[in-house]
């Protein structure tokens, strides 16, 4: 893929959706180089994710999933797959996605997932991250976007960008600015990875 391209881009996230609205928001402001975002999917129905896509007039769909799990079954999985491949995606995005994606979709997408995580990496892996870090009492946080590989928030980092954390701060304060981290981050990767400044690993 080279900066000649157009990077057909797909979001996957579960909740609110502001990373996806960050990027959205970039988009429509010309900001995402040659990314062109092609669809937006959840495996929750009636998300915020959907409704932001739904704002900005980009495909979006619920796609089956069991809610009770943190993994896709093998069936859904496949449906999911069946779905994204239908826009020849060259680019799939977890912007707060939280399902585990298993073998075959890795696979089939390989080295085209990327995922933001809410800690800097490998630090605070998992759930929870950034009431963990603050827990802990670290002064820095901050977010992480990574390449997507079957090591659960493992994958090969692409880059990062700290918050402090100081006395006094709450919680809440904590996590706005984590957030706002990533939504500075996000769509500037993005944009990168579509003019060729960042590879796409081989
Ligand atoms: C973001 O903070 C993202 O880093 C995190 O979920 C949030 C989604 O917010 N992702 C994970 O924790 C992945 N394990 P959003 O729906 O407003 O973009």
């Amino acid at each position: 893929l080279n900066g000649y391209k157009h990077m057909k881009t797909i979001i996957l996230g579960s909740g609110k959706g502001s990373n996806a609205g960050a990027l959205l928001d970039a988009s429509s402001q010309n900001l995402l180089g040659s990314t062109e975002i092609v669809g937006v999917f959840s495996d929750v129905a009636e998300s915020g994710v959907l409704k932001i896509a739904d704002s900005h007039n980009i495909e979006n769909d619920y796609l089956r999933s069991d809610s009770s799990s943190a993994k896709l079954t093998g069936e859904d999985e496949q449906l999911w797959m069946d779905s994204l491949s239908e826009y020849n995606p060259d680019l799939i995005i977890l912007a707060g996605f939280m399902k585990i994606l298993q073998d075959p979709f890795l696979k089939k997408f390989h080295n085209s997932i990327i995922n933001i995580h809410p800690s800097l990496l490998p630090s605070f892996k998992g759930l929870r991250s950034i009431e963990r870090a603050f827990d802990m009492g670290v002064r820095i946080t901050g977010c992480t976007i990574h390449w997507v590989n079957s090591d659960l928030d493992g994958g090969k980092i692409i880059a990062q960008a700290p918050v402090r954390i100081m006395e006094g701060d709450s919680l809440e304060i904590v996590t706005a600015r984590v957030h706002a981290a990533e939504h500075m981050l996000l769509p500037w990767v993005v944009s990168d990875l579509s003019q060729g400044i960042i590879p796409f690993p081989k």
